[in-house]
């Protein structure tokens, strides 16, 4: 029976605009994640969907002539379609238009009127309707004569209105405590310093509602209010569990999160309002939160204003799904920005796809089915050349866990993918080839051994190239139910004699 639980989320995106890069990143992150996990025998609940309320949201869908949640409905199914193309895992879709999120957030806000953290005033100062945020003075420059957040760039707008407050300032200390106790709650570090730096600057109470439109969850008892998009967005974390029925299986499961994927923009939102949210009603924060850093195009954050978009739908279509994912994987390094382009896309596939990976299960599988009739047997008697690559495979091995543990992905995929380049190599130097008259035994040594390789390699390359590697892992004949992460401790996966089926090309070299 599994006993280890894992509940991963990814941001609930806007459906003001296409689908772009960006949010394909953030899912596929969080994919990776799910489908490691898995494999490594955690029951997983992983969660996406759309964030439909707010202003910004009202006005797209009038520009579009529509209904908002008509509007909503056309977009959100486009974002289900992009899920379906990124080949996401995830075990559930939710969209905040929902009933199921309806009641979830007007209980919410129920508690926090009970634990006297909401209030009664006027809000005056800044708002971006694009990054639906609230802004201080301090962070607001005026260029071109207009007046733009020096966080985001966004353009801002005065705001006067009656407003509910959360009584932020008030969670300062608990905040800090609750960051300090938990010491992995925000990664990277230099993100987690980067909040606390903020928190210690001082928090003012925060604005949750809006009466100047009413695209939005109603405040309970007060039909003039609409809540605040964000603490109407973050509830769905809760929602998707059932949330505020604390019987509820899949809450009692999966609450707390053990992982909220997000990107740098949207940090302020996860990690301070959050968690200060859910103290105040008394509820687990989650385990941690993982910001990402942003997709660049020519040195600039991909956005539909810039309109430096890379479409995802386009990109897959001409690349394949494995070897986009591969390269958003393995291109942007750990919490940082990345700089893509279809340039390094390509000599990223040609490179580890199609000349390591992919050519080491081609030439493997060919010259088995040429010289072997597909079949391979094991011997005892090792080499020291053999230990060797065992050896470094382990060392490499043991790592592994902890790189997807701190969300490290790129390194995880380069590490797999040296002792890809190992096992070439280790080819290379054995040249079973010269062995097929003179040491059929020795022959099949390395080739069961190249064999083993290929089905570890696999196996951990599975949560990034998941389509392929389950080709690969169906010619070895692999049961489904051993193409789990045990080998880490130290096990084999085949067995001393395999019968392989066929395998096709895998990644085509682009020219
Ligand atoms: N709706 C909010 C999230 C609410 S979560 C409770 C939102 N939506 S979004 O559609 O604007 O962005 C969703 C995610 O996409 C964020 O994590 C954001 O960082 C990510 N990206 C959007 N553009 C991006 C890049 N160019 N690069 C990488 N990720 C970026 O924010």
């Amino acid at each position: 029976m599994k006993n280890k639980k894992f509940y991963i989320t990814t941001p609930i995106y806007y459906p003001s605009g296409q689908p772009h890069m960006g949010h394909a990143y953030s899912s596929i992150i969080a994919d990776v994640i799910a489908r490691f996990k898995r494999n490594d025998n955690y029951d997983v609940h992983f969660l996406t969907g759309t964030d439909e309320h707010g202003l910004k949201i009202q006005k797209a869908a009038s520009k579009a002539g529509l209904k908002p949640l008509e509007y909503c409905n056309k977009i959100s199914d486009i974002f289900r379609q992009l899920n379906v193309k990124l080949n996401l895992s995830n075990d559930d879709f939710i969209r905040t238009t929902e009933k199921r999120h309806f009641n979830s957030v007007q209980h919410l806000w129920k508690q926090l009127v009970d634990s006297g953290d909401i209030y009664l005033s006027k809000y005056k100062g800044w708002y971006s309707v694009s990054d639906e945020a609230y802004y201080n003075s301090d962070e607001i420059v005026e260029k071109n004569g207009k007046k733009i957040s020096t966080f985001s760039g966004s353009l801002v707008e005065w705001v006067e209105e009656e407003s509910f407050f959360f009584k932020l300032s008030a969670w300062e200390d608990k905040l800090l405590e609750f960051y300090e106790k938990n010491k992995k709650f925000i990664i990277p570090v230099s993100r987690r310093n980067e909040v606390i730096n903020f928190v210690k600057s001082g928090l003012k109470d925060l604005s949750i509602s809006r009466t100047s439109f009413t695209w939005g969850i109603k405040v309970p008892n007060n039909e003039k209010h609409v809540i605040y998009v964000w603490l109407d967005a973050l509830t769905n974390y809760l929602s998707a569990l059932n949330y505020p029925n604390l019987n509820n299986d899949l809450y009692k499961k999966f609450w707390p999160a053990s992982l909220h994927v997000i990107g740098k923009d949207i940090l302020r939102f996860h990690a301070i309002y959050w968690p200060a949210f859910l103290l105040a009603a008394n509820i687990e924060p989650p385990v941690k939160i993982f910001s990402h850093g942003w997709i660049l195009s020519g040195e600039e954050k991909m956005s539909k204003s810039k309109g430096n978009i890379l479409n995802p739908l386009e990109i897959i279509d001409i690349y394949g799904i494995d070897e986009t994912r591969y390269y958003l994987m393995k291109e942007v390094s750990h919490g940082s920005d990345g700089n893509i382009s279809l340039k390094s896309l390509e000599n990223c596939i040609n490179s580890d796809l199609a000349n390591n990976y992919g050519n080491l299960c081609q030439r493997v599988f060919s010259f088995i089915k040429n010289n072997c009739a597909n079949n391979v047997e094991a011997y005892k008697d090792k080499l020291d050349s053999d230990q060797k690559i065992i050896n470094e495979t382990k060392n490499i091995i043991g790592e592994l866990r902890n790189l997807m543990e701190e969300q490290n992905i790129n390194s995880y995929i380069k590490s797999v993918i040296n002792i890809s380049f190992l096992t070439n190599k280790y080819i290379n130097d054995e040249e079973p080839w010269k062995l097929k008259s003179s040491n059929v035994k020795r022959m099949n040594n390395i080739l069961h051994l190249a064999l083993e390789q290929i089905a570890k390699i696999s196996i951990l390359l599975n949560p990034i190239i998941p389509i392929s590697t389950s080709k690969v892992l169906d010619a070895l004949n692999v049961k489904k139910s051993n193409r789990n992460l045990s080998f880490l401790d130290g096990e084999n996966i085949l067995s001393e004699k395999i019968s392989i089926a066929p395998l096709n090309i895998l990644f085509k070299k682009i020219t």
